[in-house]
C-alpha cells in the first residue's frame, strides 16, 4: 500500500517546550536583539564579531537543549508516512528526535562555511559546509580556502536556496501539518499555499494565527498538545 504523503512545516515554537526562546514572543530572541544586527547580511559585514557572538550563544544554549515530545511524535510518524519536515529553525532537534528527512530553510547553526561560498556565484553550493557542533567560532578562524569561517545560516537579505525543493514537497502532500510559526517571514510563511486543493491543513498554535483560509484547520494549543492530536486524526 502506498504511504501517503505528510508536510511538518515548523517554526520556533516547536522548540520551545525544549526551552528554546521563540523569536517574536514577548521576551524572544528579538526582544532583545535586533535582527538586522546579528542575523543579516548587512549586520555580517557591519560587525562579524557580532554575528559570530550571536550564533556561539545561539550554539551553546542547544547544546543544552533536548528534542521536546513533539519532535518526538514528528518522527514517529514516520513509522506510518512518508514524512518531510520542513523547518525554519536552525537548531538540529528534529534530527534529534529521529527525523531522517530534514530540510532546514533558513541554515542550520551547528554548521558553518568560507563566507565566499554557498552563494549565487557557486549555485548555493554546500562543497565547503562543516559541522561546527556546538564549539564557538571566532573572528580569525579560517576556512582552508583563506576565508572567515561564518554561521551557515541564511541572514536576512538573502536568498533562500531551499525553498524550490520545499515546494515540490509540499506540492505533492496529502497532508500539511503547520507547527510553531508566526507566518511573519517569507517566502517560508507563504510555503502552506502550495498545497493541493485537496490537501488537509492543519496548523498547531497556542495563539491566534494569520491564516484565513477556510481549509485549514487551527488546533491551538501548544505543539506537544497539538501533534498528539494530529497523531489521532491521521490514524
Ligand atoms: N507550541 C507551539 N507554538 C508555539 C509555542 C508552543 N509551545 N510557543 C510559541 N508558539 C508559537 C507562537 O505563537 C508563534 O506563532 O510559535 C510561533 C513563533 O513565531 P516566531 O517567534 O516568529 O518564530 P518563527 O515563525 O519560527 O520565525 C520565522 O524568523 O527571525 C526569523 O529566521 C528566523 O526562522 C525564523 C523566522
Amino acid at each position: 500500500m502506498i504511504k501517503k504523503r505528510i508536510a511538518i512545516l515548523t517554526g520556533a515554537g516547536v522548540s520551545a517546550e525544549s526551552g528554546l526562546g521563540t523569536y517574536r514572543d514577548n521576551g524572544g530572541l528579538w526582544d532583545s536583539y535586533d535582527p538586522m544586527e546579528v542575523a543579516s547580511i548587512e549586520g555580517w559585514y557591519r560587525n562579524r564579531k557580532l554575528v559570530l557572538d550571536f550564533y556561539n550563544m545561539q550554539r551553546a544554549k542547544l547544546a543544552e537543549a533536548r528534542p521536546n515530545e513533539a519532535h518526538r511524535l514528528i518522527a514517529g510518524l514516520e513509522e506510518r508516512f512518508v514524512v518531510d519536515v520542513i523547518t525554519q529553525n536552525v537548531d538540529n532537534l528534529h534530527e534529534r528526535a529521529g527525523s531522517t528527512h530534514v530540510i532546514h530553510l533558513h541554515g542550520e547553526a551547528t554548521k558553518i562555511r568560507p563566507e565566499n561560498t554557498c552563494t549565487e556565484e557557486d549555485g548555493f553550493s554546500e562543497k565547503y559546509v562543516v559541522d561546527c557542533g556546538y564549539d564557538s567560532v571566532s573572528l580569525g578562524d579560517k576556512a582552508p580556502n583563506g576565508a572567515q569561517y561564518r554561521p551557515h545560516i541564511v541572514f536576512f537579505g538573502e536568498a533562500v536556496p531551499k525553498m524550490e525543493r520545499a515546494i515540490d514537497i509540499v506540492s505533492a502532500a496529502d497532508t500539511v501539518v503547520i507547527v510553531g510559526t508566526s507566518l511573519q517571514v517569507y517566502p517560508a510563511a507563504g510555503l502552506y499555499r502550495y498545497a493541493r486543493p485537496e490537501a488537509g491543513i492543519y496548523i498547531i498554535d497556542p495563539a491566534d494565527v494569520p491564516v484565513f483560509d477556510s481549509r485549514i484547520r487551527h488546533i491551538k494549543k501548544v505543539a506537544t498538545e497539538g501533534m498528539k492530536e494530529i497523531v489521532d486524526i491521521l490514524k
